[in-house]
């Protein structure tokens, strides 16, 4: 196997023989001599590759090569005497593995990142995407670095569910009922019991509900899966297919949860920032100035912790000319939570026990019978990132809950039934992981940040 172009970069010394293999992103040729930027992806710096006369295959193919082009190059690692990178590859010989031609779509000049979704097969090879998805495969991994040394266990929780979550009515549709005919019952309607699972079931909306039973057998843990919402907003910030990471804690409380989140996210950020530096430049460089800087505030600063309440009181002196109304019994707006996270306390934001008419039904109702021990964790540029709770953990409240919600009873009778058999308070939370990708990388759109996105109207690739 070629060693990657991450590791030939980073050898302590020049010399030795290597394999380059990889595409090109760039071919610059003058007299008698070719130079190759050749990317494998490895890391966001190519290796830059050079040919001359000597070089086997010069004429036939180094001198034919274009952009998009996939090659194979032997020769020797060399000190570089250009400015910009610490080796450069000398090439013995070049072998074209595969052409592109005129037609490849992604040259030189810079695209727009609409044009590139349309070509979502082709952009993971642009520097922006490449850089977003090796800080995804970083952050991912120190997710999971984080939860193992806190002792929680990787749950996976399914995707197929019959069960909402959320009680929000957003799930698709999961059948193999025959769409134009389907089979029905004696009264004429769909007969959901010849379904496959004999009976109505969706992709999930979030894996809390399994994760409960886990925590209440293991104590603690998490699940780290593909998340589904069939809502119809076409945001900068909304998914119908996105990844959500779901820690659920036995024993905890609201506080604990707060706690946890802000761990978590100092964490991650400080792994990210070391492991993929290079990206990370280029991100602060390109994308966002702020990008690193950022991330530093949230590493280094206390998280600010306000009740919603104070909240609204603060978001209503605040003088701002806001669009959307605030008040008690109101959601935040990004609007409202960017404001208090990058105007009012520059640093994230905390903000704790909601009014229940707004939030979901399983969450842990406070003394004042009004607010529910819940939290959404915001942070510049995005808002809302996390959003959490302490779960509801006593029967007849749960009941009353789901039934003043619409819901019905027997439809949750196993989350009811954890209340029934050793019940203990936990909390739990649910991460957006390509909100905090943009939050990292400070790409606008959170299509730009997911490799293959899913919005309404949009499921190519
Ligand atoms: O606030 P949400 O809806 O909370 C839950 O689903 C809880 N069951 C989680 C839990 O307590 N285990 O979603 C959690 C997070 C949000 O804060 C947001 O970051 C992200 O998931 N999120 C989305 N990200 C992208 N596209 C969407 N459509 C999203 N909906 C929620
Ligand atoms: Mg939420």
């Amino acid at each position: 196997m070629a060693e990657s172009i991450r590791r030939m970069l980073g050898r302590e010394t020049a010399g030795g023989e290597g394999v380059v293999r990889g595409w090109l992103r760039t071919v610059r040729h003058g007299k008698g001599v070719s130079f190759l930027d050749v990317s494998d992806g490895s890391c966001m710096d190519g290796m830059q590759v050079v040919a001359n006369p000597d070089t086997e295959g010069y004429e036939d193919v180094v001198r034919q090569l274009s952009t998009g082009c996939s090659v194979e190059a032997r020769g020797a690692v060399v000190e570089s005497p250009g400015k910009g990178q610490r080796f450069e590859f000398h090439a013995t010989v070049v072998e074209l593995v595969g052409e592109a031609g005129e037609d490849y779509p992604l040259q030189k000049k810079r695209h727009s990142f609409e044009f590139l979704r349309t070509i979502a097969h082709l952009r993971p090879r642009t520097n922006t995407i490449g850089a977003v998805l090796r800080v995804r495969n970083a952050a991912s991994m120190a997710i999971h670095e984080f939860f193992q040394q806190e002792d929680f266990f990787y749950l996976h929780t399914p995707i197929v569910t019959a069960s909402d979550a959320e009680g929000a009515g957003e799930m698709f549709r999961v059948t193999t009922l025959p769409i134009g005919d389907p089979p029905r019952d004696e009264k004429g309607a769909i007969d959901d019991a010849q379904d496959f699972f004999g009976r109505p079931t969706f992709l999930t909306v979030s894996g809390q509900l399994e994760a409960e039973i886990g925590a209440l057998a293991l104590s603690r843990v998490y699940s780290f899966g593909p998340t589904f919402r069939a809502e119809n907003s076409n945001t900068a910030r909304h998914l119908a297919e996105f990844w959500m990471v779901e820690p659920e804690a036995a024993f905890y409380d609201l506080n604990d949860l707060a706690d946890l989140s802000e761990r978590f996210l100092k964490f991650v950020f400080a792994k990210v920032l070391d492991r993929c530096e290079d990206d990370m430049a280029f991100f602060a460089k390109r994308i966002e100035s702020e990008a690193i800087n950022r991330m530093n505030t949230v590493i280094e600063k206390p998280f600010e912790r306000i009740p919603y309440r104070e909240a609204v009181s603060i978001l209503e002196a605040s003088g701002e000319p806001f669009e959307f109304p605030v008040g008690f019994g109101l959601d935040l707006q990004s609007e409202h939570e960017r404001w208090l996270t990058e105007k009012h306390a520059g640093c994230p934001v905390i903000v704790t026990d909601w009014p229940k008419d707004i939030k979901a039904f399983y969450m842990y109702q406070n003394d004042d019978e009004q607010t529910v021990a819940a939290m959404d964790v915001l942070v510049g540029g995005v808002g809302e990132i996390i959003g959490g709770s302490q779960r509801e953990h006593r029967l007849d409240v749960l009941e009353s809950t789901i039934r003043g919600q619409g819901l019905e009873p027997d439809d949750y009778w196993w989350y009811l039934d954890l209340r029934r058999y050793g019940s203990v308070p936990h909390a739990g939370f649910g991460l957006g992981f390509e909100r905090i990708v943009q939050f990292m990388t400070g790409m606008a759109n959170i299509r730009d940040v997911i490799p293959f996105p899913r919005t309404p109207g949009q499921a190519d690739f």
